[in-house]
C-alpha cells in the first residue's frame, strides 16, 4: 500500500508516478463520497496554515473547503498581513508555525522559499504555486483528464500553448513526463521551459514511456491531441512591462476554434487553470484593451464558452485533489 503520511508536496516530482496516481484515485473517491453524502471526516482537530504572498481565488478556497469538509480548521495569512519574509525570516516563521499547525500551505515567488519552509517546519508543507511549479493544479488537471477521456492516462495526448517558461508550462511538461503521457509544448522557443527542466522531462520519459515534444508550430503541436491547455501570458509577480512583448510573441498561440479544429479530434477538450483573459472586462483586462485594442488574449471567448471547455470541472477538481493531499499526508492517526 502507498503511504504518504507526513510527506511534503513542493513540486510534482516529490512523488513517484504511482504515488501521484494514488492521489488522483483518492481524489476521485473523495469526490464521489462528497456527492453521495458519505464523506468521512478524517482530519478532525487538525489545523492548517495557508500562507499567500500572491493573491488567489481557487487555491485558497479549495484548501479552506477541503479542510472544512474533513473537520480541520485553517488560518489564512494574506499577502500583507504576516511577518513572513518582512520582519521575520522564513526559517523562523517555519519553526513557529510548525509548533502550532499540522501542515502549512505556501503560495509565493521563488521555489526556494517553500523549500526553506519545508526544511524547518517539521510538518508537511504544500506548494500552492511558486514561479517555478504549480503542483496542486496538476493533480486537478490530471483528474479532469481522467474524467474526460476514455483512454488510460498513458495514451492521452495534451498540448500546452503559450508561455511555457513559467509555473504552468514547467508543471505540464514534467507531469506528463512522469505519468508516461504524450506532452506537446507549443510556444515560441524563447518561451520554452528552461533546458534543465526539458532534460529532466526527457530523462523521466525514458523511464515512463512518455512522448515529449517542443515545437513552435501550432498545427503540428496540436495534431491528434485529446486536450489543449493554456495559461495567462503574463503571470503574477511579473512586471506589467512584459505585456507588449508577450502579446507580440504569443498572438499566434492563442487558443481559437481553428486551433481546436487543427487537432483533428471533434471531442478535444480545453483546459485552463484560470483566471483567464477570454474577455477583458476585468481591471487588468481593461488596461490591455485600451493599449492593444484586443478583447481576448490566450483563449477566445468562443472556445472558453464552448462544449469543448472543461475549465469549471477543472476548477472544482482543485478542491477534491487538494483534499486528497490533505487526507493522504495528514489522515493517518
Ligand atoms: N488556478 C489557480 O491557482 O487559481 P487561483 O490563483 O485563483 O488560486
Ligand atoms: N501562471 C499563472 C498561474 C495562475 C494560477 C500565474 O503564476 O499567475
Amino acid at each position: 500500500a502507498i503511504d504518504l503520511t507526513g510527506r511534503h508536496f513542493l513540486k510534482e516530482l516529490d512523488f513517484t508516478a504511482d504515488e501521484f496516481r494514488r492521489l488522483i484515485d483518492l481524489a476521485a473517491e473523495l469526490k464521489a463520497a462528497k456527492r453521495a453524502g458519505t464523506e468521512e471526516r478524517r482530519l478532525r482537530g487538525r489545523n492548517i496554515a495557508l500562507i499567500f504572498e500572491k493573491t488567489s481565488t481557487r487555491t485558497r478556497c479549495a484548501f479552506e473547503v477541503a479542510a472544512a469538509d474533513q473537520g480541520a480548521s485553517t488560518t489564512y495569512l494574506d499577502p500583507v498581513g504576516s511577518q513572513i519574509g518582512h520582519k521575520e525570516s522564513v526559517r523562523d516563521t517555519a519553526r513557529v508555525l510548525g509548533r502550532m499547525y499540522d501542515a502549512i500551505e505556501y503560495r509565493g515567488h521563488g521555489q526556494g522559499v517553500v523549500e526553506e519552509l519545508a526544511a524547518h517546519a517539521g510538518v508537511p508543507v504544500y506548494n500552492g504555486l511558486t514561479d517555478e511549479w504549480h503542483p496542486t493544479q496538476m493533480l486537478a488537471d490530471v483528474l479532469t483528464m481522467t474524467e474526460h477521456s476514455d483512454k488510460p492516462l498513458d495514451q492521452v495526448a495534451y498540448a500546452y500553448l503559450g508561455d511555457a517558461r513559467y509555473n504552468m508550462g514547467n508543471s505540464y511538461l514534467v507531469t506528463g513526463a512522469l505519468l508516461g503521457m504524450d506532452v506537446r509544448i507549443v510556444a515560441p522557443s524563447l518561451l520554452w521551459p528552461d533546458n534543465t527542466i526539458v532534460e529532466l522531462a526527457r530523462q523521466l520519459a525514458t523511464a515512463s514511456g512518455a512522448r515529449i515534444s517542443l515545437t513552435e508550430n501550432v498545427e503540428e503541436g496540436v495534431r491528434g491531441a485529446d486536450f489543449v491547455a493554456t495559461d495567462v501570458w503574463v503571470s503574477m509577480g511579473e512586471p506589467k512591462e512584459v505585456w507588449d512583448e508577450r502579446i507580440a510573441l504569443l498572438g499566434p498561440y492563442a487558443v481559437t476554434m481553428d486551433v481546436l479544429r487543427a487537432t483533428g479530434n471533434d471531442a478535444v477538450k480545453f483546459l485552463h487553470c484560470l483566471p483567464a483573459f477570454h474577455d477583458l472586462g476585468t481591471d487588468v483586462g481593461r488596461e490591455i484593451h485600451e493599449r492593444h485594442g484586443l478583447t481576448e488574449l490566450e483563449v477566445t471567448d468562443e472556445v472558453f464558452e464552448s462544449e469543448h471547455s472543461v475549465v469549471f470541472d477543472e476548477a472544482e477538481n482543485r478542491m477534491h485533489t487538494i483534499k486528497a493531499v490533505l487526507v493522504a499526508t495528514l489522515g493517518a492517526r
